[in-house]
């Protein structure tokens, strides 16, 4: 995989597009630069999630009783822009969730290696953690330099870290810290290939990069995706895709009356509940088709790697190795500076004080991981205002305690 420092774009920001000041109700007075945290329901959204809790609010009893069908018939849209199965996808709160289904469902037993990267996010990394407690098995966490040049590079690191007792591996398409690809084709296939059951966290998937499941689960076992981050659904909206021998092995969180009908349904319902966000979630992404799915992306790599050359020549930030086409970018802050959680979170809440704007840094040895993103609602004046603003703030931060104490690693962020 070609992973240059910045692979695409050399002409400049892009022009913006229709809808740029009047999809989304952000407060203007702060730039979000950092859509990748938690996404922005944009306002067409926002009002068909309204006009969903208005019916249900007209007659309860049957906008209940019908919702599973409806949650079914939305799942078949989702599942349709995903290129996945409806039949071996569920609806689910959010990742978080679904990976503690993943699991709860595959089997392990005392001695089993379950296989991570030290680039997982935080409490994925913990659920794994928690499971091998459970189970007798442990968690095996891969160091990568969150400077290791290309995809190639990575999976030769990962795959060197396998052992007779690795069972499972839970990997990153996108990583939250580091804005990179992990669990590409390739690796899955490698890892499949040695009999390992493979777990996606593709948190950041839906609606930033081209996805097609290829009506199972992408090439994994599991693959877990939050449409709630960049494609325009409300929160919360995550899928679960099973590839077909699991499905009728997966083991729902909550035991529900939907129980007996199986997967999906058996995950998707939750008793009484408010599943407006996933019936509105169809409308984030037609309104991502009418827009044009590709000049989104295409609009959002440019305006993101316009954002990384700012930081690069105005604050002196060095990029790290960056995804083709992925509308997050990670460069890293000076050694010293937010190395901890306490002064990554420090610094992100100066950042807001002084320059009104969001971006979300990652505490890391040796120097702290400043994200950006870039969204239909961006101007490039946002990332030039947060380059030439940061590097006071950083003077006043860089110290060997990195300003703060705590624990290093990043999966302990609670950040997303
Ligand atoms: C890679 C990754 N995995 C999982 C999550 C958790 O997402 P959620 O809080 O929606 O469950 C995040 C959140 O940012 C993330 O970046």
């Amino acid at each position: 995989m070609n992973t240059p420092q910045h692979p695409r774009h050399p002409a400049g920001p892009p022009a913006p597009l229709p809808g740029s000041t009047t999809l989304f109700a952000l407060d203007p007075g702060t730039a979000h630069l950092n859509h990748g945290s938690y996404g922005a329901v944009p306002v067409p959204v926002q009002r068909r999630q309204a006009e969903l809790r208005a019916a249900q609010e007209r007659d309860p009893d049957a906008f209940l009783h019908d919702a599973p069908d409806r949650i079914a018939r939305a799942r078949a849209e989702i599942a349709a822009a995903l290129g996945g199965n409806p039949e071996r996808l569920a609806l689910l709160t959010n990742v978080t969730e679904g990976i503690a289904v993943a699991l709860d469902t595959v089997p392990l037993a005392a001695g089993d290696e379950i296989l991570v990267t030290d680039h997982g996010y935080g409490v994925v990394t913990r659920a794994c953690e928690r499971r091998a407690a459970d189970t007798g098995a442990r968690v095996r966490s891969v160091r990568l330099s969150p400077q290791t040049p290309d995809g190639d590079a990575v999976a030769e690191r990962v795959l060197a870290a396998v052992t007779p007792r690795t069972r499972l591996a839970v990997l990153d398409l996108i990583t939250s810290p580091t804005a990179r690809a992990i669990a590409g084709p390739a690796l899955l296939d490698a890892l499949r290939e040695r009999g390992i059951t493979t777990v996606v966290d593709a948190a950041h998937a839906p609606g930033a990069l081209p996805v097609d499941l290829g009506g199972e689960a992408g090439g994994a076992d599991f693959w877990i995706g939050n449409l709630h981050k960049w494609a325009f659904a409300p929160r919360p909206t995550g899928v679960l895709a099973v590839h077909r021998r699991w499905r009728s092995r997966v083991r729902p969180l909550t035991y529900s009356w939907e129980h007996d009908r199986g997967f999906p349904r058996n995950v998707e319902w939750r008793g009484t509940c408010d599943y407006t966000g996933w019936l509105a979630a169809p409308a984030g992404l037609a309104l991502i088709h009418r827009i044009g799915a590709e000049r989104l992306r295409e609009h959002n790599a440019r305006l993101v790697e316009h954002g990384s050359r700012q930081l690069v020549e105005h604050a002196g930030l060095r990029p790290l190795p960056a995804h083709p086409g992925l509308p997050m970018r990670a460069l890293r802050l000076p050694a010293g500076t937010a190395e901890h959680e306490h002064s990554a979170k420090a610094l992100m809440a100066a950042v807001h004080r002084a320059l009104r704007t969001r971006i979300a840094v990652r505490p890391w040895p040796g120097g702290g991981i400043l994200r950006i993103s870039a969204q239909l609602y961006n101007r490039p004046e946002e990332y030039t205002q947060l380059a030439t603003g940061l590097p006071r703030l950083l003077t006043h931060r860089a110290g060997p305690s990195g300003g703060g104490q705590g624990a290093a690693r990043s999966s302990s962020s609670s950040m997303p």
